[in-house]
C-alpha cells in the first residue's frame, strides 16, 4: 500500500523542459490545473502528499519519479541522464531522508527513475538513452544488498521503460506491444495497448485504483475486467513535454 507520494509543481518555464512529441505549445494554466487535479486525486485515494515549489533552474523538475527509486527498504537518489536535468535529485534527497535510508547512484552511471518498474520484490529496469548500462549495475547491486531481484530490459523505443508498461496489479502488466514479445515479461499476465492508444501504457496503480489518461478508451474497456477503481485524468499538457501520469509523483 503507498501511503506518500512525493510531487513538485511546475514551474512558469516549464515548456522550455525537453520534449519531443510536437504535440504544439503548452499552456502554462492549463498545466497548473491539470496538476493540482492530479494531486487532489492522489489525495483522495488517501495519500499524504508532499507538494514541492517549482526549480526555476529545471524546467522538467515536475517530472519528480526520475530523480529516484523508493523501495520498502532504500530510497535510491538517481543521477538523471538528461544534462538539463543533472541535480534536480539534490533537493529529493534531503525530502526522502525523513522516510527512507538513502543511497546515490554515481557518475559515471546514470539513472532516470522513469526506467525502473517495481512488481513486488522484483525490478525491472530500463537500458535506456537515459539509463545507462554503469548507473543499472549500479542499481542492480544496491536492491540485491536490500533484498530484492531485477533484470535489465532494453529500451529501445519511447523514452522511459515505464513511457510502455507498467504494473496494473494481479499479476498483469498493462504493455506495449513490442514490449509484450520480450521473454523478460514471461511470467505475467498482460494487457497489449491498442498501436494508437500506447500513450495509456503511463497509467498509474494506487493501490486498489487505476488512474489512467484521458482519451484512451479502448484501453479502459480492456482495464475495466481487473475489477479496480479506474480514474480518468486530463494530461495534455503534461503529454506535449514527454511526460505521463507516473512521471508527476515519486509513491511509496
Ligand atoms: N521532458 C521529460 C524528460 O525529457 O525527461
Amino acid at each position: 500500500m503507498f501511503t506518500h507520494a512525493i510531487t513538485r509543481k511546475p514551474g512558469d518555464n516549464f515548456a522550455r523542459g525537453i520534449t519531443n512529441s510536437n504535440l504544439g505549445t503548452p499552456s502554462y494554466e492549463l498545466i497548473m490545473k491539470q496538476h493540482e487535479v492530479y494531486i487532489e486525486t492522489l489525495r483522495s485515494l488517501g495519500l499524504e502528499v508532499i507538494v514541492l515549489g517549482a526549480l526555476q533552474d529545471f524546467p522538467d523538475a515536475y517530472f519528480v519519479e526520475d530523480t529516484a527509486v523508493v523501495t520498502p527498504n532504500v530510497a535510491i537518489v538517481t543521477n538523471l541522464g538528461a544534462e538539463s536535468r543533472k541535480g534536480e535529485e539534490a533537493t529529493i534527497e534531503t525530502v526522502l531522508g525523513r522516510y527512507r535510508k538513502t543511497v546515490r547512484i554515481h557518475a559515471p552511471g546514470t539513472v532516470d527513475g522513469g526506467d525502473v518498474l517495481m512488481v513486488g520484490s522484483h525490478f525491472f529496469i530500463g537500458i535506456s538513452e537515459r539509463t545507462n548500462k554503469d548507473g543499472v549495475g549500479q542499481l542492480g547491486r544496491i536492491l540485491e544488498e536490500h533484498g530484492y531481484t531485477w533484470t535489465a530490459v532494453p529500451v529501445e523505443v519511447g523514452l522511459h521503460l515505464r513511457s510502455s508498461i507498467n504494473y496494473v496489479g494481479k499479476n498483469t502488466l498493462l504493455i506495449t506491444e513490442k514490449f509484450a514479445g520480450y521473454n523478460e515479461f514471461g511470467g505475467y499476465d498482460k494487457i497489449v495497448l491498442n498501436k494508437a492508444e500506447e500513450y495509456a501504457g503511463s497509467t498509474l496503480l494506487i493501490n486498489d485504483c487505476l488512474i489512467i489518461p484521458k482519451g484512451f478508451p479502448n484501453t479502459r474497456k480492456k482495464l475495466e475486467p481487473m475489477g479496480l477503481d479506474i480514474i480518468e485524468l486530463d494530461v495534455s499538457e503534461v503529454r506535449k513535454m514527454d511526460g505521463g501520469l507516473t512521471c508527476m509523483s515519486l509513491r511509496f
